[in-house]
């Protein structure tokens, strides 16, 4: 499944028992089904999935914007729908949002042995400014903080997949 055979659409609740299925398989730190609930419930936030067109769920990411300084809050690809421009996809989705909603900045946390992660960030701009030594547990596994400055131009944000196109949460 190609980015342009895809649907990017908001995250709903009727999402989430799929998108937990995901998680489960995705983070060692996975996140419970409240906790999804409660992300989707809290203000500023922006959810948003990639399905195929027969519905499937294939990925999802997620926002949070306070003021000027948005947060990825977490972003997921099914294993068999990796490596072919859908993490890009879902990641333009949430700068586009974070855009939308006026922010200036954009940070994440990611496990510094997270080297597709890392290159998908910094393919976008982002730069690492910090490490939180031994943060992830168990395995005493840094994170790197990076940060997106100046998220302030459409091209950086617009994928080039008119069917693709971000959508504003
Ligand atoms: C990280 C993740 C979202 C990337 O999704 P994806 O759909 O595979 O990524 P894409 O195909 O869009 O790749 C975009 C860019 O990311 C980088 N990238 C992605 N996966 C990579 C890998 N395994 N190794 C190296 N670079 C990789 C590349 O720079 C790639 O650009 P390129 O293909 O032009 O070289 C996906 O691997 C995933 O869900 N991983 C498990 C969950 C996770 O770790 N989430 C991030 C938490 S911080």
């Amino acid at each position: 499944m190609t980015p342009d055979e895809v649907v990017l659409r908001p995250l709903r609740w009727w999402d989430i028992a799929d998108a937990h299925a995901l998680e489960v398989q995705l983070f060692p730190d996975t996140w419970s089904q409240e906790v999804f609930w409660s992300e989707l419930a809290a203000p500023g936030r922006c959810y948003v999935v990639v399905q195929d067109p027969g519905g499937a769920l294939l990925g999802y990411a997620g926002l949070a914007v306070t003021g000027t300084q948005a947060d990825v809050q977490t972003i997921a690809v099914a294993p068999s729908a990796q490596g072919r421009g859908l993490g890009a996809v879902l990641l333009d989705a949430l700068l586009a949002a974070a855009l939308d909603a006026g922010a200036t900045s954009v940070m994440l946390e990611v496990r510094a042995d997270n080297a597709g992660a890392i290159n998908l960030y910094r393919r976008a701009g982002f730069e690492q400014i910090a490490v939180r030594r031994r943060y992830y547990q168990p395995g005493d596994v840094d994170a790197l903080i990076m940060r997106l400055r100046a998220v302030q131009s459409p091209s950086q944000v617009v994928t080039t997949t008119p069917s693709v196109r971000p959508v504003w949460c």
